[in-house]
């Protein structure tokens, strides 16, 4: 049972894609006190959701905002992330979710001023609320998918691997990372362009200096199965000569200032204007750019600093050159001058009040940016898949984003932007993963072996045992880090058996995937989903079941030489060392220590449940789903529903394209 609510005027996010009739008077659960929502929680209840976010897949205990920020330190006293996923599902002594749909910040208080107290207040004060009544976690989840519509689904070879770093310099760079993977007989699908593709970080160029042959790369690369995935971002280089700048300024399609003048900040290429994503024309023009580089072979593209991110605005650059100069003038900084001094230059990115200093076009309105701030990466997402399907109406193309808002999920996924090489981030990507799910985000991955700092070769090993799992698989470093593709440590051998393992996993999760995509159900369930007359399963945060066959136990702890595991029933731990199994056991429910070695990832498969594995190849269309091997739990007749499609059409639905298979 869905309830919509309205308070104030509040602006069109095109969220929710099947309204209910508004209602009024009293909102079930949820009391108003002045301009907050509250309720109030009992010991026992969960607070699932919020979608990208630092701490657990229980969110209790802290203050979350939605505003979508450019943040590369993902530290626990961290409020906001790059995504704003308003909704939450509230489980435990009664069962509902709520989904506030307003463009603006968003403040969701779970329990951290009063632990036993939910509080949910809207900046603007204008939202739509959305009450989800009744059901099991999984129906509220699925219902308020229904609302939302349809998730992303890529074409099939974006479930291979893919290896990315910023940055690749030149093609042969690019060359040499395909001859690293190939030369070691480690799969891979994609290879991803950093920045540094592009002539001095112009959207829609090529660098001719170090990618001369850019379009016989596309090709030669294709020839080995490997597509290149190109990023984009969200401010264009305010130069003249440059055609994307030239035509944006004559249409008008850049966000103003107050006086109407083009608002410039600073990003990679130094000043830069915004395209007016909300406006849609000016978005129908920016997705239209992208024809740059399909027009040369390229079938997919990941979307950047659409926070927007913004280094600096022209602005307050000049007022702070002022107060330098002020600065200057006082030979001895004292401690409250010298604090200061260092505050306003590190202040000056995505500084709260540029936000508030330009404007878009929306929807026929002149709108101040900070009222629409999170939907500037969903709606750059939202004209680039759109213009993907004009470009491309028969063949899905891989997208996805690094700012994002619900709604979004229809047109791409989203990764879980900066992380470190640090071994808590991998459980922050455990624990993303549901979260994510529930707000409609299925295709999303995190940094595999993170973005900033070194990564370990023991690190990197722990984490591909977790990202096998993940739709989005991707490995991606930061300039001047250590390099951590999969060749590029000791044991090879290692890094070649585990991702071979997803590669014959890939049945199983693109059927999974698929049934959850059209299906609205979840791809990745914490335990309580599950097993939610278990109080100890519902507490599990460092564990997931993966579909409907398996759940998984992943480990994140240096020098662990295995972990404890919480199994809700009996199950089959089934261990691969590499990609072949190499030990099965049925395990009673309760905790059970599993050593699970640096090589090796461990799965625990439900009874009366099968997982079909292919044999793999050298990227996802050469992997081989001909004739299945199949772990399981079970007894002859039990069944697995495998779903199969050509990989690409845009056509889909799970009538005729699901095959059951039996043991
Ligand atoms: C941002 C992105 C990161 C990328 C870098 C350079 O920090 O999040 O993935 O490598 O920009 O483009």
């Amino acid at each position: 049972m869905k309830k919509r609510f309205r308070f104030g005027n509040p602006l069109e996010t095109d969220a929710v894609q099947e309204k209910p009739p508004l209602r009024e008077g009293e909102i079930p659960f949820l009391t108003q006190e002045g301009k907050e929502l509250h309720y109030a929680l009992s010991p026992s209840d969960i607070v699932y959701g919020l979608g990208e976010n630092v701490r657990g897949i229980n969110k209790r205990g802290w203050i979350y905002v939605s505003d979508c920020s450019d943040d590369p330190n993902h530290t626990e006293e961290k409020h906001s992330l790059y995504g704003a996923h308003n909704f939450i599902l509230v489980s435990g002594r009664e069962q509902f979710g709520v989904f506030v749909d307003t463009p603006g910040k968003v403040t969701f208080d779970i329990g951290y001023t009063s632990y036993s107290s939910l509080r949910i207040s809207v900046e603007e004060g204008e939202y739509e609320l959305y009450v989800i009544e009744g059901g099991s976690p999984d129906e509220i989840v699925s219902e308020f998918r229904g609302l939302i519509g349809r998730s992303y689904i890529p074409p099939k070879w974006a479930f291979g691997y893919g290896q990315c770093r910023w940055s690749y310099l030149t093609a042969d760079e690019v060359r040499e990372v395909a001859k690293g993977y190939r030369e070691n007989g480690i799969p891979l699908d994609m290879i991803y362009l950093d920045i540094d593709y592009m002539e001095r970080y112009k959207d829609f160029t090529i660098d001719r200096g170090s990618f001369p042959d850019f379009e016989e790369l596309v090709q030669e690369m294709k020839a080995q199965g490997i597509r290149l995935i190109p990023i984009i971002d969200g401010g264009v280089k305010a130069e003249e000569g440059y055609d994307v700048y030239e035509e944006g300024m004559e249409k008008g399609f850049f966000c103003k200032d107050e006086d109407g003048r083009e608002f410039v900040v600073g990003v990679w290429p130094g000043k830069c204007c915004l395209p007016d994503m909300l406006n849609e024309e000016a978005g129908r023009w920016f997705g239209d750019k992208y024809k740059f580089l399909t027009d040369k072979g390229i079938e997919g593209f990941w979307n950047d600093m659409n926070e927007p991110a913004i280094f600096y605005s022209e602005k307050r650059l000049r007022d702070v050159f002022e107060k330098i100069e002020d600065y200057r003038q006082q030979e001895n900084l004292d401690i409250n001058s010298f604090f200061a001094f260092k505050g306003m230059v590190a202040g000056l990115s995505n500084h709260p009040e540029d936000y508030k200093s330009f404007y878009h076009k929306y929807r026929g309105q002149r709108v101040r940016h900070d009222r629409v701030h999170n939907l500037f990466g969903y709606y750059m997402t939202r004209s680039a898949g759109e213009a993907l399907e004009r470009l491309s109406p028969d063949r899905r193309m891989l997208l996805f984003s690094r700012a994002s808002y619900i709604g979004m999920h229809r047109y791409g996924g989203i990764w879980m932007g900066d992380n470190q090489s640090w071994w808590s981030h991998i459980l922050m990507n455990l624990k993303m993963l549901p979260s994510l799910n529930m707000c409609g985000f299925l295709y999303t991955g995190a940094d595999l072996g993170g973005f900033g700092s070194d990564a370990t070769e023991d690190l990197l090993l722990r984490w591909l045992a977790l990202g096998i799992f993940t739709p989005l698989m991707r490995n991606h470093s930061a300039m001047g880090t250590r390099r951590q593709e999969a060749y590029a440590f000791e044991e090879k051998e290692s890094f070649r058996g585990l991702i071979r393992l997803r590669y014959r996993l890939l049945p199983y999760l693109y059927s999974e995937f698929m049934k959850a995509a059209l299906g609205n159900t979840m791809y990745a369930r914490p335990l309580g989903f599950v097993w939610g007359g278990d109080e100890i399963a519902r507490h599990v945060e460092d564990q997931l079941m993966i579909g409907e066959s398996i759940m998984i136990a992943p480990v994140y702890e240096q020098n662990a030489i295995g972990r404890t595991v919480y199994l809700p029933e009996e199950m089959k731990m089934v261990k691969f060392a590499g990609e072949a199994v190499c030990e099965e056991k049925i395990l009673s429910k309760g905790h059970h220590f599993v050593e699970v070695g640096l090589k090796e990832a461990v799965v625990f498969v439900r009874k009366g449940r099968l997982l079909p594995l292919a044999a793999a190849g050298k990227n996802v269309e050469d992997t081989d789903w001909g004739k299945l091997e199949l772990v399981h739990f079970g007894v002859p007749g039990d069944s697995y529903e495998l779903y199969e499609d050509d990989g690409f059409s845009r056509e889909m639905c799970l009538e005729g394209h699901v095959r059951e298979i039996n043991l």
